[in-house]
This record gives C-alpha cells, sequence and structure tokens, in this order.
C-alpha cells in the first residue's frame, strides 16, 4: 500500500493486487490507485495480467512470491526491475518445498533485473525518508491505514492475522509502560 502511494508520487502508473474487494476498493477509490484485482476472484493470473497490463510490466515490487511471480515473468516488458522485498506466501513452507519458478529464463531474454534488499541495508537514508513520509502525510498526499492492537499480550494473533488478511494496512502494537 505504501510502496504503491510512493510510486504514484513519482508519477508512475500503479496496479496492486489485494484479498478482497474492499481493499480493491480502498485503492482504487480512496488511495488512486490506477487499478486492482481481486486475486481470491481472479485466480488465474496469467490472465489477469493480460487484461490489466496490456502494454506489459516495467516494475514489479515483489512481496509475495511463487504463483504470482511466475505470472509476472510471463508479461514483464524489456529491462522490467523487480525489486524482491518479500515473498510471503512462501514463508510457512519448508525450502524444498516452496514453489519453484520455472520462467527466470525470460529474464535473459528481455534483460530484466532482479534483486533483493533488507531495510537495514538502507538505514543511513532512513533521516530523510521520514522526513518525506511525514511531509506527505501531512499535506495528505499518503494515506497511512493501521490497525493497533494493545498490549504485548496481542503479539502472537497480531503475527498471524499478517497471513490471513483480516487487517486493513500495518498492524501496530501498542506497549505501555
Ligand atoms: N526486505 C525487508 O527488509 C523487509 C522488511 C519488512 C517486511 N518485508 C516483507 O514485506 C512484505 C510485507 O510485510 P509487512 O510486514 O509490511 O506486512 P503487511 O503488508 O502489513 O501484511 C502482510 C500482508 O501480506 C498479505 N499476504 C499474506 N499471505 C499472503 C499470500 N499467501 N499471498 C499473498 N499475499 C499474502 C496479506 O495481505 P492481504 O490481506 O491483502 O492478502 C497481509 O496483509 C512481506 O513479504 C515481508 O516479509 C521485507
Amino acid at each position: 500500500m505504501f510502496a504503491g502511494q510512493l510510486a504514484k508520487l513519482k508519477g508512475c502508473r500503479v496496479w496492486e493486487v489485494q484479498e478482497t474487494d474492499e481493499k480493491v476498493n480502498l485503492l482504487k477509490d480512496e488511495l488512486n490507485f490506477d487499478d486492482a484485482f481481486n486475486y481470491n476472484k481472479e485466480t488465474d493470473f496469467d490472465v489477469a495480467l493480460s487484461k490489466y497490463f496490456p502494454d506489459g510490466i516495467d516494475v514489479y515490487f515483489e512481496n509475495v512470491g511463487g504463483e504470482m511471480l511466475e505470472a509476472v515473468l510471463n508479461h514483464v516488458n524489456k529491462r522490467a526491475r523487480i525489486p524482491l522485498c518479500g515473498m510471503i506466501s512462501q514463508y510457512n513452507q519448508v525450502w524444498t518445498e516452496r514453489q519453484g519458478i520455472r520462467n527466470l529464463l525470460n529474464m535473459v531474454g528481455k534483460d530484466v533485473k532482479m534483486e533483493g534488499f533488507m531495510i537495514g541495508s538502507h538505514i543511513h537514508h532512513f533521516g530523510d525518508f521520514a522526513e518525506d513520509i511525514e511531509g506527505y502525510i501531512r499535506e495528505g498526499k499518503l494515506v497511512s491505514k493501521f490497525k493497533m492492537n494493545n498490549g504485548i499480550e496481542s503479539f502472537l494473533p497480531s503475527l498471524v492475522s499478517l497471513f490471513s488478511s483480516s487487517n486493513v494496512g500495518k498492524v501496530i502494537i501498542e506497549v505501555n509502560k
């Protein structure tokens, strides 16, 4: 949600894939995304991506992995870029049972660049980033959605909720001294 809004602020045309119609409508109506689709309703990702990206994909911000990454690689444009932030669909499986990506070869023919990153490696930019984000939120250019849970005892249900699509926006745990 944040990455998409930031891309929009930088002038990109942005689509996002979400799990519920409520989230799809939020992105389109409130956050000004160019489009979004519900991956539980449009389950053939290859067909969905053909429909939503007739001109192909230039940048795919990867948070999901598995089937979605494989489908995206069938629709990338020449010199597309794929920053690897995470692959949440694959975390709860031992690595030998994770879904392999069969079409990595598409990266060769299209000069695609895929690169992993960890936030910690860019922490020296945090001051500038926080200043930019604060400004965008104050000016109403960036909308922050979150669900606040109370107390350290809410840690486990909060963590589990990340995998069950029960939240809209970030999950924050408030802990009082
Ligand atoms: N590289 C780094 O330094 C770094 C740091 C922090 C986090 N991350 C990664 O960034 C991603 C987002 O993390 P976050 O902490 O910001 O979580 P988040 O976006 O607040 O919540 C995770 C979301 O992932 C979606 N999801 C869960 N299971 C899924 C599945 N099987 N297929 C597709 N989507 C699924 C759910 O969205 P829906 O309800 O809409 O399906 C859930 O709300 C994760 O992949 C995480 O590992 C990377």
